[in-house]
């Protein structure tokens, strides 16, 4: 969870910038032979892709077509999820009909487009690549099905390069006292660590479409925790993000309050809330300073937060949460496990969290249970992480 990515990271956020090219060849829909739908379920693009794959697999007698293949590799690889075939519909919208087919321009360029999505994309078509010689098993044809790749990312090169019109960067540091645009609550504090490395604000993370880990419903372990009761008296959201989790909560009556550094974030919580008909208080605060809060939860989750603090952070946070939580209250934290595979960024070990709270510090670690957490870049079943239920002493 920038927690997950910084946000130059988010895939796939820039609408009208994520996925394959629409034109000749470009389309991942064309290419699958597939009706653009919203409703499109995995097993009819799965079913596409290996109808194509069947046909044009360099192991065939005919000798198989290698650029098709590779071409309905890298598709196969946009659509097989529902976040892809969202984000390639949005393009489909969002790229003008002249843009099609336009020689692709490389030199100059980059620097006034996306290079850091061209990156990514790039990365995308080398593991397309090597998924696909891996399909292909040793064969004399594999160049050709790299170069077919290869081949479609320069042509879709254009959608990297293009001429970003998007806002001005923001920096963390516009954001502090000064900057005028930090609530009272949230002015004064450092930048986290995270904050340093991405060069960011949080804030900034919910610019540009929904951020990598905002995927539009609470996680479905805080929905099962919450189903067996683990949610009473008071609770707090700490890093609640766009409030997903704590609405979830307030939907089911419980007393809910949501902080968030991001003033954007909190924004949004508001107006979900509100639209929903759903009563919970969302504001802008610090996780560092909770105190600030005045007051005590019985029950207190964190979501995402917690794995994006580093070594120091910790403590300082571990105290900060224990000044909010009343004596005989419980902590959630679901964050990043490292037990892979397909562990996401900055995954967590058990003794990371035993570390971080302990007895000398005013916790007691209770449960440690292995769970999921669900991603807008991970497929349905989302990263291994960790759910841990840490009572306050
Ligand atoms: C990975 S996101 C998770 C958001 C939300 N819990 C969810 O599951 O969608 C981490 C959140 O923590 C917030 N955050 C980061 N540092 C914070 C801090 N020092 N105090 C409060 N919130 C913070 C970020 O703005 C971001 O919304």
């Amino acid at each position: 969870m920038t927690g997950f990515f910084p946000p130059l990271s988010r895939p796939g956020s820039q609408r009208g910038r994520g996925g394959v090219a629409a034109g000749t060849g470009g389309d991942p829909f064309r290419v699958l032979g597939l009706e653009p739908r919203a409703d499109l379920a995995d097993d009819e693009v799965h079913a596409a892709w290996r109808r194509i794959a069947s046909a044009t697999h360099p192991d065939r007698e005919d000798g198989g077509d290698l650029p098709r293949f590779a071409e309905a590799a890298a598709a196969y690889t946009v659509l097989r999820t529902r976040s892809g075939r969202g984000e390639a519909l949005a393009d489909r919208h969002a790229t003008p009909p002249a843009a099609s087919g336009q020689a692709t321009r490389p030199t100059g360029r980059v620097m006034h487009g996306r290079p850091v999505r061209l990156a990514l994309r790039t990365l995308t078509a080398v593991a397309a690549a090597v998924g696909a010689v891996a399909a292909a098993g040793p064969h004399p044809a594999a160049p050709a099905l790299v170069t077919g790749i290869v081949t479609w990312l320069l042509l879709t090169a254009r959608h990297d390069l293009a001429p970003a019109a998007v806002r001005p960067p923001v920096r963390w540091q516009d954001q502090l006292p000064g900057g005028g645009k930090m609530s009272e609550r949230g002015s004064g504090r450092e930048p986290t660590s995270h904050e340093r490395r991405s060069g960011q604000p949080w804030d900034a993370s919910y610019h540009d479409g929904p951020a990598p880990w905002d995927t539009g419903h609470p996680q479905p372990a805080i929905v099962r925790l919450a189903a067996r009761g683990g949610f009473a008296g008071a609770v707090l959201d700490a890093g609640c993000g766009t409030g997903e989790n704590a609405l979830h909560l307030a939907a089911l009556g419980l007393a809910v309050t949501g902080v968030d550094v991001a003033e954007t974030a909190v924004a949004m919580a508001q107006e979900k809330a509100r639209d929903r008909g759903v009563e919970a208080e969302f504001s802008v605060a610090d996780a560092f300073r909770l105190d600030r809060l005045g007051r005590t939860f019985e029950t207190v989750l964190d979501c995402g937060l917690f794995h994006s603090f580093e070594g120091g952070e910790r403590p300082r946070y571990a105290a900060s949460l224990a000044s909010v939580t009343a004596h005989g209250g419980t902590l959630y934290v679901l964050c990043f496990s490292d037990d892979g595979p397909g562990t996401g960024p900055h995954p967590v070990s058990q003794e990371d969290l035993r570390a971080a709270f302990s007895r000398g510090n005013g916790w007691h670690v209770t449960a440690i249970e292995p769970d999921r957490v669900q991603t807008r870049y991970h497929d349905e079943n989302g990263a291994p992480a960790w759910l841990a239920t840490i009572k306050r002493i």
